[in-house]
């Protein structure tokens, strides 16, 4: 073994490290959780949970003592992100089937997909019936708008970016594509909260946005959603899909009237509860963003000196929620000797595989870990949507090489999550941590050994 390389160990947020000295582990108590909203929450949350308690009105639509707590955060939501309509979930899920409901999406038609993403926005697509199309990722680690190009058909009804890991994909340029092709596009800002270009906020580049307030994201309630759109017919569609297949007048009334948004529902609204948090959340999502932002350039600014080491580009860093660094190694070999380093210095959370992981390890985020799509698992007994006769010419592979540019970079690219909450100590452990894995792993004899 190559002095002062740690061999691989058992399972665990800290990795025993048994070879000899000289290595002393840089940390000996594992970093926070992701969950940037949570870290902050205090009494106001409290505060807004027991107000909707004691109106014991907890549903959105009516009760003994309505606090509009559902309309309010729209109403705010959709005024920080600067768009017309937003209609409350309860998750972001829900929120894809909605919006894709809204847009019509159905058998016959092929719906352009990023290689990684989460499973939710395959499940969607094929929910209703419509075919899914992987498109390779490039160098922001969203949708390579070449690859999206080269595979529009006749059939392809629109396109689906999601914006990874905190910072935006290229919105602007997809935006011109779905237009100039007369395709939907659809945004999922579910793990951007709060992201931007030049100002703009992602999910109001598309024809409608979505986005997850789950425990993970920037801004919770531990479950819900939201879908965003400046189109009002759009959005009286989403309004009946994601109750009970009618819209609803601002009285709150049925409006059994509107034809064409006639549907059926999906019951996914929203509870006064969640709303509440929600909006206490939303008070708080730029300081959440400035902490997580703060601790991700010290990193990035230390890694930059680095010519072995890529960065994941970023669009535009003021825009970039900053709640993940995706840093991209020369090769496999190397970034799973960093990775295990890393790892036996106690750059670790106590959640198992959510953080410090190589992207290909990262579950259901990459298309080839996700089982039920390798075996074209339908949704019902005549295997919906793959086995349907309208969906005969959209015969897709979508096997581990079917992106090979994507596969490159999961194969090669290591995720830390950065949590809201890193004190002073615990980006200098990180920053210590990370000079001396680069030091020894990229050293001349080491990195000859590693990658051989
Ligand atoms: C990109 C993306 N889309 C959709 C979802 C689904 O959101 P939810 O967990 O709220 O259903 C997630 C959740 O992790 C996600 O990361």
């Amino acid at each position: 073994m190559v002095a002062g390389k740690v061999p691989a160990v058992a399972k665990g947020w800290f990795r025993k490290v048994t070879h000899r000295p000289p290595f002393q582990p840089i940390r000996k108590s594992p970093l926070p959780d992701e969950f940037p909203g949570v870290h902050r929450m205090d009494l106001d949350e409290e505060d807004a949970v027991l107000r909707v308690c004691r109106s014991r009105s907890l549903y959105r639509y009516y009760g003994v003592d309505p606090q509009g707590e559902v309309d309010a955060f729209e109403r705010e939501f959709s005024a920080s992100l600067g768009v017309r309509y937003a209609l409350a979930v309860t998750s972001g899920t829900a929120a894809l089937h909605t919006a894709l409901t809204a847009l019509r999406v159905g058998p016959g038609q092929e719906v352009i997909v990023p290689a990684y993403m989460w499973v939710s926005v395959i499940a969607a697509v094929v929910n209703l019936g419509a075919i899914p199309v992987l498109a390779e990722i490039d160098d922001t680690f969203c949708l390579d708008p070449r690859s999206v190009r080269s595979l529009i058909t006749p059939r392809t009804a629109g396109i689906i970016l999601v914006h990874m890991n905190g910072a935006p994909g290229d919105a602007p340029t997809l935006a011109a594509i779905a237009r100039e092709y007369g395709l939907f596009l659809l945004e999922d800002c579910a793990q951007c909260v709060g992201g931007s270009i030049d100002g703009q906020k992602v999910g109001t580049f598309g024809d409608i946005g979505i986005f997850s307030f789950q425990m993970n994201k920037n801004m919770t309630s531990g479950e819900a959603g939201c879908v965003v759109t400046n189109d009002e017919a759009l959005y009286r569609k989403a309004l009946s899909s994601h109750d009970c297949g009618y819209s609803r007048g601002e009285d709150g009334l049925l409006r059994l009237e509107d034809e064409a948004s006639f549907g059926w529902g999906r019951g996914s609204r929203m509870d006064e509860l969640r709303a509440a948090i929600l909006r206490v959340q939303l008070r708080r999502l730029p300081e959440v963003i400035q902490s997580m932002q703060h601790s991700k350039y010290r990193l990035r600014a230390l890694l930059e000196g680095y010519e072995e080491v890529q960065l994941r580009r970023v669009l535009d860093t003021a825009g970039d929620t900053s709640c993940f660094l995706l840093v991209v190694l020369p090769d496999a070999a190397i970034a799973r000797a960093i990775n295990e380093r890393l790892r036996a210095h106690g750059i670790v959370t106590s959640s198992a595989e959510t953080s410090n992981v190589i992207l290909e390890d990262y579950g259901m985020h990459i298309y080839f870990n996700i089982p039920a799509l390798q075996r074209k698992i339908g949704t019902d007994l005549r295997g919906t949507p793959w086995t349907l006769v309208e969906n005969r010419d959209s015969v897709y592979n979508y096997a581990r090489g079917a992106c090979p540019q994507s596969d490159d970079l999961f194969s090669r690219t290591q995720l830390l999550v950065i949590p809201s909450c890193l004190c002073d100590q615990d980006e200098e452990d990180l920053l210590a941590a990370f000079r001396e894995v680069l030091e020894v792993v990229l050293s001349p004899d080491v990195h000859a050994s590693v990658s051989r």
